[in-house]
């Protein structure tokens, strides 16, 4: 792995490539008709205030850092690259597997990038476009080569599923993308990252660490639960996405003729029309696909890209545009030059390799379970213990696969 100190001055730079993507989505769909089941709400107004038609919700068996794991999966198989070959795992994420350690630390661990270093981010339903900016300012700057950075929400965990205000709006989902340096010139070409913490009542989930923690606040929130002033959020979207937009593109010294393709966050498809009419753009420019999925938040993204790519709407060396706003008040906009081909010639090596990365993870994990069991039970000196120790160290060297 290079690291900033080793390139010399004047070096060729370093450009951060999108090689791979991947996502994945519960099974469960739940539509508007089954909503209305049990909260006072109707599929032809979320229709018609929101576009969205059905969500997908995560079984008891599934979370955040499930569903990341296999759009991760999915990525690394597309950019059909090795877990031990990436640097670093962005996992952008509101609704995170613990307060630590982070989810992306699970999902390293799960993938078995035993050389990447991973942390969680949360700029809520722009954390996305944050994650993919970090990650390819580090390629940038040669600190790391390959990155992975996943978008992935288990937002149903977070509802108040007697709001209707609220609970109509969201899905459960995760999307992830391989970046890797490369000498040509594209991928990431400029990025906007703002945000206005004056917002911050708009819209949010007060959890451990707040005041309200401590009944200090008498403002109706509950703990670990949305809330949100839905024609506040509406307006304060509408407005950035157009701005900051334009920004970026101005940034990437391109024009808006230039964009072929606008992936914004999916939260409402009136938003994504008011934002065409300030732009003054065709709105089919626009990739959506919240009728099938709701709001994802940070995975809404990637999970549009991926559906874009595969659909064959995002073609080689064309500009698109990634704009996500959201809690924080937060929002971004990032302009990327695609360079990644159609698809990928695979290994049968490679993808090998990878399941036996995915299995050793595994092994890894429950062998680390059963020591620390012994241990707890027979104390340090246990010969069965040691030996369980000297195996895992071997499993654990098993690092170049
Ligand atoms: N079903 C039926 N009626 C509903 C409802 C629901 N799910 N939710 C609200 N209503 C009712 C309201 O109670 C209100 O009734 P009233 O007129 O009798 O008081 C009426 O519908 C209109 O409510 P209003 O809030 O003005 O609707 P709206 O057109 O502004 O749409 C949102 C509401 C939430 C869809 C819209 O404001 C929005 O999308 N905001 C942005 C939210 C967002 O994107 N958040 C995430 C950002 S990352």
């Amino acid at each position: 792995m290079p690291t900033a100190g080793n390139r010399k001055a004047g070096a060729t730079p370093f450009y951060a490539h999108i090689v791979g993507w991947g996502m994945a989505v519960p099974e469960t769909v739940m539509t508007n008709d089954d909503l209305a089941t049990f909260v006072d709400t109707n599929d032809d107004w979320i229709r018609s205030r929101t576009g969205i038609r059905e969500r997908h919700i995560a079984s008891e068996r599934e979370s955040t850092a499930t569903l990341g794991l296999k759009a991760a999966q999915a990525a690394l198989e597309c950019a059909d690259i090795l877990p031990i070959e990436l640097d670093l795992v962005i996992v952008a994420t509101s609704t995170p597997e613990n307060i630590f350690p982070s989810t992306a630390s699970l999902i390293q661990d799960r993938l078995g990038a035993t050389r990447a270093g991973a942390f969680d981010l949360s700029a809520a339903c722009s954390g996305f476009v944050y994650g993919v900016n970090m990650a390819s300012q580090a390629i940038r700057t040669g600190s790391i080569q390959t990155a992975l950075v996943i978008g992935a929400e288990t937002m149903s965990r977070v509802m108040n599923w007697q709001d209707r205000n609220t609970c109509v709006l969201f899905g459960d989902g995760a999307g992830a993308v391989v970046l890797r340096a490369g000498e040509d010139e594209g991928g990431v070409l400029s990025a906007v990252l703002r945000s206005d913490g004056g917002g911050a009542d708009l819209l949010g989930i007060p959890t451990i660490g707040s005041v309200d923690t401590l009944g200090m606040l008498d403002n109706g929130h509950t703990m670990h639960k949305m809330h949100m002033n839905g024609s506040e959020v509406f307006k304060f979207a509408t407005r950035v996405i157009g701005e900051s937009i334009l920004q970026a593109v101005d940034l990437a010294g391109i024009t808006m003729n230039e964009l072929r393709l606008i992936v914004p966050h999916q939260a409402n498809e009136r938003i994504i029309q008011a934002a065409a009419r300030h732009l003054k753009i065709d709105p089919t420019l626009f990739v959506t696909n919240l009728d099938r999925y709701g709001n994802t938040s940070a995975a809404s993204i990637p999970i549009a890209l991926c559906e874009a790519v595969q659909t064959g709407r995002v073609k080689m060396g064309e500009h698109l545009a990634f704009v996500g706003f959201g809690g924080g008040l937060t929002w971004a906009s990032m302009i990327v030059k695609w360079s990644a081909p159609q698809s990928v010639d695979q290994t049968l090596l490679k993808r090998q390799r990878r399941q036996f990365s995915y299995t050793l993870a595994r092994w890894r994990a429950a062998l680390r379970r059963i020591s620390r069991r012994i241990n707890d039970f027979f104390g340090a000196l246990n010969p069965a213990r040691r030996r369980l120790a000297r195996l895992r160290r071997k499993i654990d060297a098993i690092d170049t696969i």
